[in-house]
């Protein structure tokens, strides 16, 4: 209860924050150009101070703004701000703090751009600037984008916002924000003993298939033949659920989230089934150690 009305207060104080914030967002995109970073690096050695400092400084003043910048309302065809989902709907490793009432309005403050900024560099890959999950993320799949359940808000990569993003992360230095390798998942282990979990519901609930057969959620694709899946069909339910899990890494999975109780870390809302009580189910347990990588092939025990 307190929950939900927090998450209330929340939405009203959003709405009202867009109305402020609603001019002049955009305008300061690009307002730092990458000559002006260039000029200071022959005043500035370039110590790890340094570095951080005028990477933060750029993403305070030009990333940042981004995830506030109003952009229509979903029902009327436009996409919700980013900060919508990712300071409080979701239980996702990209969550930015929940802003501060200051005089000027609602905004981050030093101390919270700062936390900001430590999970923004998780979601980059300075080595390798366009697989970074902060850019494939909200680029349209046609365009080499990666997927999103919050839309996409690029048509391509000459959109404005995706190259100041993209610029910000080339003058990250590579050796501090690139990720290590995520294992793989297997997908033998996917089409053996994940895709059982799909179709034999616990406690008499519905199936997952009934509700995600189909569209971008659609992970659990119903069999043609109505008993077994073909590999084209499981390739399709693998694609899309490596999605909605990071591998390496299941407890900031979506996947494993959403059915999980949310009084034992899952997911706040899920218009669905609740099928684990606890992370400790025998069943969770082996699938967090597929996503891990450390579960292959076809024996399914728990
Ligand atoms: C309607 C809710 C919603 C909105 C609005 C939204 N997102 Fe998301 N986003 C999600 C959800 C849910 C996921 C996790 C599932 C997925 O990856 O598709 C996600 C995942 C991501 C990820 C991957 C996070 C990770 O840990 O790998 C990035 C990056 C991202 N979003 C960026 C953005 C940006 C940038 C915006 C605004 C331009 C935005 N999102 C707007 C819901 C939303
Ligand atoms: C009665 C229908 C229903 C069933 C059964 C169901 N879900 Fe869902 N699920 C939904 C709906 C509706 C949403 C979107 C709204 C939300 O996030 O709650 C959703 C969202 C999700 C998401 C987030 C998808 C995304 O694109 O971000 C995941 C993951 C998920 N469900 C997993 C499961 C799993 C695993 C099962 C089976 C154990 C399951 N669901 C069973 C209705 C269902």
């Amino acid at each position: 209860m307190s929950q939900i009305s927090k998450g209330h207060r929340r939405q009203v104080r959003l709405a009202a924050f867009s109305l402020i914030a609603g001019v002049g967002v955009f305008g300061t995109l690009g307002f730092t150009s990458s000559n002006e970073m260039n000029s200071a690096d022959s005043t500035f050695t370039h110590s790890d101070e340094d570095v951080r400092r005028r990477s933060f400084d750029f993403y305070r003043q030009n990333i940042e703004p981004m995830f506030v910048r109003p952009r229509g309302y979903p029902n009327g065809g436009g996409n919700g701000a980013c900060v919508m989902c990712h300071t409080w709907q979701t239980s996702l490793r990209f969550q930015l703090e929940d802003m501060t009432d200051t005089p000027d309005g609602w905004a981050w403050t030093e101390g919270q751009s700062q936390m900001n900024y430590d999970v923004v560099t998780q979601l980059v890959n300075a080595s390798d600037p366009e697989s970074s999950k902060l850019l494939r993320k909200p680029l349209a799949v046609q365009a080499g984008g990666e997927g999103h359940t919050g839309g996409s808000y690029w048509e391509s990569s000459d959109d404005a916002e995706y190259q100041v993003v993209r610029e910000w992360i080339e003058m990250l230095p590579e050796d501090q924000f690139t990720p290590g390798p995520e294992p793989v998942l297997d997908f033998e282990f996917y089409s053996t003993c994940v895709q059982e979990v799909f179709r034999t519901p616990k406690y008499g609930q519905l199936e997952c298939t009934e509700c995600h057969a189909g569209g971008q959620m659609g992970f659990a694709p119903r069999p043609a033949n109505g008993t077994a899946w073909t590999d084209a069909e499981a390739r399709r339910g693998f694609d899309v659920i490596q999605r909605l899990v990071i591998p390496g890494n299941p407890i900031e999975s979506r996947w494993l989230l959403k059915p999980l109780h949310n009084e034992s870390g899952g997911s706040y809302t899920h218009n669905g089934v609740r099928r684990w009580q606890s992370m400790d189910d025998p069943e969770w347990q082996m699938l967090a150690a597929w996503v891990r990588g450390e579960r292959t092939g076809s024996d399914c025990s728990m």
